[in-house]
């Protein structure tokens, strides 16, 4: 039996310091549910000035990665340096070298987690990622294992804290995108590079490895339809607000007969909906399944003790099954992997949702009419309508709701109604969902 177990951290950032923070403070208590002690042997990271978290001493900090990924007295390799290279290429030498790893990666993941996944069962080590899908809540365990019994039928998330704390501005105090983003990012919400925020790019990342483990399907990151938040403006939100619903970037994803509907796009979600009511930078992910019915997972998405909440857990469960022989218990990807089916992800031209259009047209006696048959040709059917205001002559917004439609036939009927004369500018077009 070991007496402890060795962690080798890669990296010292923010979801490191986390990770070290955590182990330090509640080393007794991670003791009294182990049994044994976790202790950091190494720390890699580049920057030797960085300030070192409390109970972390110099001597564990090395530049040289084989000190970890080749350290024989290490068990678990844990990378918290994000990105595509190095980090892929240290998990790889890791598991190579037999070393159980935990990454939150979510980047990696979703554009090379097969090749991970399939390198850890090969070898016969463990590879857990709950820091890579909204932080602190543990979602991915949730779907691996709490909710093991169930079909999963769909999935509806906010998975991006700055995402929905640049909404949530401009939803409650009618700012501006822009004044909301830089509000963001001088809290240090945003990624490095913000785009990966307000373009969905990190809400993709994580819907994919969900829909992955969920589904129990390969799933190519480039298949999932991404449109970010930018576009969006108080106005439309104000309108959506009079329907009763809320806009939030939604990462949705659905079985629909055999094949998967996996798409990050701002959503109009009724306001009463749970998942409407999450705001601020916290994360949840509404997820039903056919045993179960619906369940909701709350809490923070990103931040380095949430993050590093996650992380930890994950070195726990790594280090009972080392210490029970119980390698490989759950599946990484959750299903077995010759269990597990490809699924088609379906094109966003074949999906089937509900759409609220914000057209811009002059305002004259017909036009409406014009309108609406065009929608009527292309099997759209309208479920509510309002003029904004009066101005004969002029430009006034013209709001519409419709009922289910094909989008493939939405944007023919859209891009006929944008060439018409009497509407001025390229329509506003939001999808609706009722998340059930
Ligand atoms: N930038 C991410 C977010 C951090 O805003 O949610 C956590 O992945």
């Amino acid at each position: 039996m070991k007496n402890k177990i060795s962690i080798g951290l890669i990296g010292l950032g923010t979801v490191g310091s986390g990770v070290a923070e955590i182990l330090s403070r509640n080393r007794d208590l991670i003791k009294r549910r182990l049994g044994v002690p976790l202790e950091i042997t190494k720390i890699a990271e580049r920057d030797l000035k960085r300030p070192l978290p409390p109970g972390i001493s110099r001597e564990v900090i090395t530049t040289d990665i084989k000190e970890i990924v080749g350290n024989p007295d290490v068990d678990i390799v844990v990378e918290v340096i994000g990105g595509f290279e190095p980090a892929k290429g240290f998990i790889l030498s890791a598991i190579e070298n037999g070393k159980h790893v935990v990454t939150a990666n979510k980047a990696l993941l979703a554009v090379s987690g097969e090749e991970l996944y399939h390198a850890a069962s090969r070898r016969g080590v463990d590879l857990y990622f709950e820091g890579s899908v909204c932080g602190g809540i543990p979602i991915i365990k949730a779907i691996r294992e709490g909710l093991s019994a169930n079909r999963i039928e769909s999935i509806y998330g906010i998975v991006n804290g700055t995402s929905n704390f640049i909404m949530t501005k401009m939803t409650e105090e009618g700012k501006e995108f822009e004044e909301a983003l830089g509000e963001s990012q001088k809290l240090g919400y945003a990624e490095a590079d913000p785009t990966f925020d307000i373009e969905g790019i990190d809400a993709a990342h994580k819907l994919s490895i969900l829909v992955n483990i969920a589904f129990g399907t390969p799933v190519d990151f480039k298949r999932i339809y991404t449109e970010g938040i930018s576009g969006i403006s108080p106005l439309d939100i104000s309108y959506a607000k009079e329907f009763n619903y809320k806009v939030k970037l939604l990462a949705i994803a659905k079985m629909r007969d055999g094949s998967i509907e996996a798409r990050v796009h701002p959503t109009l979600i009724p306001h009463n909906h749970l998942i409407a009511t999450v705001d601020g930078v916290f994360n949840a992910v509404y997820i039903t399944g056919d045993a179960v019915g619906p369940t909701l997972f709350y809490g923070k998405g990103a931040g380095a003790l949430p993050a590093g909440s996650a992380v930890v857990a994950d070195i726990i469960d790594v280090a009972r099954n080392i210490l029970k022989g119980s390698i490989g218990r759950v599946p990484p990807a959750s299903f077995k992997e010759e269990e597990r089916i490809p699924l088609r992800i379906l094109s966003i031209d074949e999906i089937v949702s509900m759409y609220y259009f914000r057209f811009t047209v002059q305002d004259m006696p017909r036009v409406l009419s014009r309108i609406s048959g065009i929608l009527g040709e292309h099997k759209i059917s309208i479920a509510s309508v309002i003029q904004k205001g009066r101005k004969e002559g002029g430009n006034v917004p013209l709001v519409m709701m419709t009922h289910e439609a094909v989008e493939r036939d939405v944007r023919s009927a859209l891009q006929e109604i944008d060439r018409l004369p009497v509407v001025s500018e390229k329509t506003m077009m939001i999808r609706v969902e009722e998340g059930k």
